[in-house]
């Protein structure tokens, strides 16, 4: 059978509706419902529990959903998961490579059971190591590989097959912050190709970098969704940072703010270690009128930006729970 089910640009790669899972008294999803616009990455943030493996594993067909239906590329989960594997790659949270066999070998292994022929799974080999920067390292064995090396083997060995949806399930989690950034610039690489991705992190920097949507899920449930900006926006408003050339003006700088009396324009405050006056705004016109008053106040001014609240922010308003203690939180005032 030959029927392309690729979904067109702008259609849907991954429709979920309803999803349920439970493992005994546990609801690990409790009817989840996403879509992942094609060519797009969807962020599914969420703390530990909260059904984020799951979700993976149903919509890689390791694992067979209680209820609802999941499609990716137009392949159901449940009818059609032989074709569906055909066009997913899965970097799983778990890593995936075989400790024993070289990068090299690990990679050859995919593509051999992907059906490529020998030279064609040693060419496919090679371009992913290079791609990867893992050509020096390519003949020692993976269990000799550092932590961030490791990371890109796995991003390397779900792209042997040329994946039109990737999975990636935590694909940072435990890596330093140098190594995180070079797992990111692989994965901006892997959608400016093309891919469609459904990235599951804890860390919110993670999802600002990455993802276009975000879908938040809490006990198997989605609490929120859309896109970065407006569930920022959700939460609040803006702090517009002000730096002044001579950080000995900071403390005058929030007094002027104080006293001028501008429409809406209190608490600004003065950081005295990053030599910056924060003040909340959630208005164009309220920045345009602080810019003008300290401009008319001769202040020299060596930078402005404005910045919304940080993921961290966003998830503790919306689920009113840190991100790292998911488990010891109990429903508040619910
Ligand atoms: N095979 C299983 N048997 C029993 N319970 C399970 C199983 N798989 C998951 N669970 C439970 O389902 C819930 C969701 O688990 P899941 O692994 O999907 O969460 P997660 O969001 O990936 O968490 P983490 O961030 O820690 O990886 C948890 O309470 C987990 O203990
Ligand atoms: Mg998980």
């Amino acid at each position: 059978m030959t029927l392309s089910k690729t979904t067109s640009r702008g259609g849907k790669a991954v429709e979920v509706r309803g999803l349920a899972k439970h493992y005994g008294e546990t609801k690990a999803l409790d009817g989840v419902d996403l879509d992942v616009t094609q060519g797009t990455v969807l962020g599914v943030l969420g703390p530990n529990g909260a059904g984020k493996t799951t979700l993976v594993r149903i919509l890689s067909t390791l694992v067979k959903p209680d209820a609802g239906t999941a499609r990716v590329a137009g392949y159901d989960v449940l009818s059609q998961p032989r074709q569906l594997r055909r066009v997913i790659g899965l970097t799983g949270q778990y890593a995936s490579v075989d400790e024993k066999l070289s990068g090299r070998e690990n990679l050859y292994m995919i593509g051999r059971l992907l059906d490529l022929s020998r030279k064609d799974a040693r060419a496919r080999a090679d371009e992913m190591l290079e791609r990867f920067s893992l050509t020096e390292a390519a003949r020692r064995p993976a269990m000799n590989y550092s932590g961030g090396m490791r990371r890109r083997l796995d991003l390397a060995a779900s792209m042997v097959g040329h994946p039109s949806v990737l999975y990636l399930d935590e694909p940072t989690t435990g890596l330093d912050p140098r190594t995180r950034n070079e797992v990111w610039e692989e994965v901006q690489r892997m959608v400016a190709d093309g891919a469609t991705v459904l990235l599951t992190t804890q860390y919110m920097e993670e999802a600002e970098q990455l993802a276009n949507e975000l879908t938040v899920i809490d006990r198997g449930r989605v609490i929120a969704e859309g896109r970065i900006d407006e569930l920022k926006a959700k939460v609040g408003g803006r702090t517009l940072q002000i730096r002044p050339v001579d950080r000995a003006e900071l403390p005058r700088m929030v007094a002027a703010l104080d006293q001028a009396g501008l429409d809406g324009i209190a608490g600004a405050t003065a950081d005295e270690a990053e030599g910056l006056v924060n003040v909340p705004i959630v208005s164009d016109e309220q920045l345009t009128a602080v810019v003008g008053l300290l401009g008319a106040r001769d202040f020299s001014i060596a930078g402005i930006s404005t910045h919304l609240p940080s993921l961290d922010e966003v998830f503790l308003a919306l689920t009113g729970q840190k991100t790292a203690d998911a488990n010891e939180f109990e429903e508040v005032g619910a």
